[in-house]
């Protein structure tokens, strides 16, 4: 097992009504400034229960983040922040509301002239304005992390950032939340969250057998409660199994001690660049075609969850393609295309396109083996056309 330092000070408050613990969370006198989406939380009783519960703090709103949220729309939040002497922010949304309050945590503290330094230059954000999140949206585990993917859309890119002044202070998680939530968005957060453990399990035989079971384990409930889940997201013990294998998915523990992959998060965001496609659907449409790419480095662990999570028998090799032909049929059955052709979208060039920019970024060593050139993501990017 690889040696690990685990860190993680967010407290996740989980369950019904956790909203109502917010004023004893958040710091007395604090100028909050809340921060959320296209408006779903005004729809669905979230809004309300979070102003009910900050009566006693004077707030500021900043409302119309958008899904891959977009960097010039956070620079105007980020003008209310310093113009208004904003102590704390709370996101209230999804993957996007929470990533790009992220963003704002470190640029309010940041002293250089240009923020986008922050994405582009790769600095780490030590330490960052206070803020806490409200959950709507189970998908990305961005409530219990210290990442964020931020897009800009003038220049084409999407970049990430983190570091350990990213950690929320608190995450209220309800499950209550998913009753609302769109069977499209739905789809999506299965998508992303089984990915995520992918990105850190699906690699080579290690001996980190804890590790392992728990990743299966998290693989196995996502499939066991999709079905359900997307029949009635109203049901709590669904709802909730799905918000907590979510965040199980991507809190950081279960890459602990063990190689990670996330090739198919870098390639797939050039997509969602280039094409404004769903998160989570990068992913189904990359997946597939990285696994059959990198089958012969990946097989045995294919072969494992092939044989642990899908009941598969047989050789490994049979059992390996087998469980990419499943697992691709798994994210189809929730409604999910994976191939980049089905997106409606002109694929001309989307290859080089791709391969070129991660190039730009010096993204050219990709995977648990660190040999995933630009020319590998090119051959990728051909398949899952
Ligand atoms: O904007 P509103 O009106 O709130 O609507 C949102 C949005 O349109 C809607 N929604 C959220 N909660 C809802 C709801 N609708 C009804 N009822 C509710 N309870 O859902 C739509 C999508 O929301 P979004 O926040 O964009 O989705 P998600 O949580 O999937 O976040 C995606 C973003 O997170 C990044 C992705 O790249 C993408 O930009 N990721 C962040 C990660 C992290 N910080 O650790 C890791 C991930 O791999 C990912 O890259
Ligand atoms: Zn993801």
């Amino acid at each position: 097992m690889i040696n690990f330092n685990l860190y993680n000070p967010v407290n996740l408050c989980f369950g019904k009504d956790a909203h109502e613990q917010l004023p004893t969370l958040i710091p007395q006198g604090a100028k909050i400034l809340m921060t959320y989406g296209g408006g779903s939380i005004k729809q669905n009783g979230v809004y309300d229960n979070v102003r009910g519960a900050l009566q006693e703090f004077e707030v500021v709103e900043f409302g119309g983040i958008e899904a891959n949220p977009e960097y010039d729309t956070l620079l105007k939040a980020l003008d209310i922040i310093k113009s208004q002497n904003i102590t704390f922010l709370l996101a209230v949304g999804g993957g996007s509301v929470i990533d790009g309050t992220k963003f704002l945590a470190s640029a309010a503290l940041y002293e250089g002239n240009e923020p986008w330094d922050i994405l582009a230059k790769g600095i780490r954000t030590e330490v960052g304005m206070p803020f806490g999140t409200v959950l709507t949206l189970p998908a990305t585990g961005s409530e219990m992390n210290s990442g964020a993917v931020i897009s800009r859309r003038s220049i084409g890119q999407k970049r990430g950032m983190g570091g350990p002044g990213l950690f929320p202070q608190f995450s209220i998680s309800d499950p209550t939340v998913v009753a609302s939530i769109p069977h499209r968005q739905l789809a999506n957060g299965l998508v992303d969250a089984f990915t995520h453990v992918m990105e850190q399990y699906m690699t080579y035989p290690t001996s980190a057998t804890l590790q392992d079971r728990i990743s299966e384990g998290i693989l196995s409930t996502l499939m066991e409660i999709a079905e359900p889940l997307l029949k009635d997201p109203s049901d709590y013990d669904t709802a909730a199994n799905f918000m907590w294998s979510c965040n199980m998915a991507l809190n950081g523990l279960i890459q602990k001690g063990v190689p990670t992959d996330w090739s198919i998060h870098a390639v797939g965001h050039e997509l969602t660049a280039a094409y404004n496609i769903d998160h989570a659907r990068t992913l189904a449409i990359v997946l597939p075609s990285m696994y059959r790419y990198k089958f012969e480095q990946k097989q045995a662990k294919l072969a494992q969850y092939g044989r642990r999570v899908l009941g598969l028998d047989g050789s490994d090799f049979d059992v390996a393609h087998e469980a990419i032909d499943r697992t691709e049929a798994f994210f189809n059955s929730l409604g999910i295309n994976t191939k980049l052709s089905q997106y409606g979208v002109d694929t001309t060039g989307i290859e080089k396109r791709a391969a070129k920019q991660l190039d730009n970024y010096g993204w050219v060593s990709l995977g648990e083996h660190k040999d995933i050139t630009p020319a590998d993501v090119e051959k990728i990017l051909a398949m899952a056309i």
